[in-house]
């Protein structure tokens, strides 16, 4: 008999391979097992599900609620996400899935919860949505147990070796500069002007990124800005916003100024500091629509798909 049951320490390897087995494109170590899923913040071992047959475990189903307040979103009391869930394969399609989903939408309505995303749980996903490819069984199980599909987000990433300014970017660049436009590495400075210019119009999120940077003593090396003939910051972009050297984002230019080439001076200055750093690598985890067409314009490249989705109103 199927049985399902909050956390069990004993069963951690055995989450671990049957995640390896299943996850393929998202394989983890017990390091990161510990460090992402046991020690978030937001961890509550009642929502952290395991479908357990014969003393076997069958099935895995992570849930968040948050307990913590995220930066400007603070609790979100009625939100929560579903950030993994996995099946064995010998024991899928017999409504092992469909049975822990239910479980934890019971639990999540007991805590007030009216809205659930799938894996999209800021800052601790693993990936943003459904990869198309790697997961397609799981779309169509979604759709069953009744979450709407909200649309597309993508992966991207480039290689760095054969990249070069080109007489574009000098051109463009010459022609912001006329306009009263620079562009530089973020200098200590600045701070301040920063952290409002991020606070302001990109929200607490992208704010906190960059005082991490600062706090670690790392924002001169990883973050490169742009200025009006003002001297006020109008552009932005970082890397290594998870301590990884090679991961872009988040990127931004004023709203009122898009559309003149100053993001593509940024990016590409960004590349260009990057390989002069032997960092030959670049990628980032979610983008979409707007933001995916520019990226694809500069050589990076669709490396995955995921599908978005969620279940609204309930309780
Ligand atoms: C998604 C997953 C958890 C479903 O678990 P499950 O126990 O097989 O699901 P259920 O038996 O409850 O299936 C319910 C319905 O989902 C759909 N479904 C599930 N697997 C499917 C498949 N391989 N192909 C088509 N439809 C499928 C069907 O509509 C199914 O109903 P049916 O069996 O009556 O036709 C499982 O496929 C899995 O572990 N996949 C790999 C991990 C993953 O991709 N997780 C999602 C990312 S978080």
């Amino acid at each position: 008999m199927m049985e399902i049951r909050k956390y069990d320490h004993r069963y951690e390897s055995d989450i671990i391979d049957l995640w390896n087995r299943t996850l393929v494109s998202d394989s983890i170590n017990p390091t990161i097992f510990r460090k992402q899923v046991l020690f978030d913040d937001n961890f509550q071992d009642d929502l952290c599900l395991i479908a357990i047959e014969n003393e076997l475990l069958v099935g895995f189903l992570l849930g968040i609620k948050r307990v913590y307040p995220y930066l400007d979103r603070g609790l979100e009391p009625d939100r929560a996400w579903i950030s993994i869930l996995i099946v064995d394969p010998k024991f899928q399609r017999k409504g092992i899935g469909t049975a822990l989903v239910k479980e934890i939408e019971e639990r999540f309505i007991d805590k007030g919860v009216k809205r659930i995303n799938i894996a999209s749980y800021s800052p601790g996903y693993f990936f943003p949505g459904v990869d198309v490819a790697a997961y397609k069984e799981s779309l169509e199980f979604f759709r069953k147990v009744g979450y709407m599909d909200l649309g597309e987000a993508v992966s991207m990433e480039r290689s760095l070796f054969n990249h070069v300014l080109t007489d574009e970017f000098f051109e463009r660049k010459k022609r912001a500069e006329e306009l009263g436009f620079r562009f530089m590495p973020f200098t200590y400075d600045r701070s301040f002007d920063l952290i409002e210019f991020l606070g302001t119009n990109f929200g607490g999120g992208w704010k906190y990124n960059a005082l991490t940077a600062m706090r670690n003593k790392l924002a001169e090396d990883t973050i490169w800005i742009a200025i009006d003939s003002k001297n006020k910051i109008v552009g932005f972009c970082m890397r290594k916003m998870d301590g990884n050297d090679h991961r872009f984002g988040p990127f931004g230019v004023l709203d009122t100024l898009r559309s003149h080439g100053l993001g593509f001076i940024l990016f590409e200055l960004m590349m260009n500091d990057m390989k002069q750093r032997h960092l030959y690598h670049l990628y980032f985890l979610w983008t979409g629509g707007a933001g995916m067409r520019f990226y694809l314009r500069h050589g990076v490249h669709v490396y995955r798909t995921y599908r978005l989705f969620e279940k609204k109103e309930l309780g």
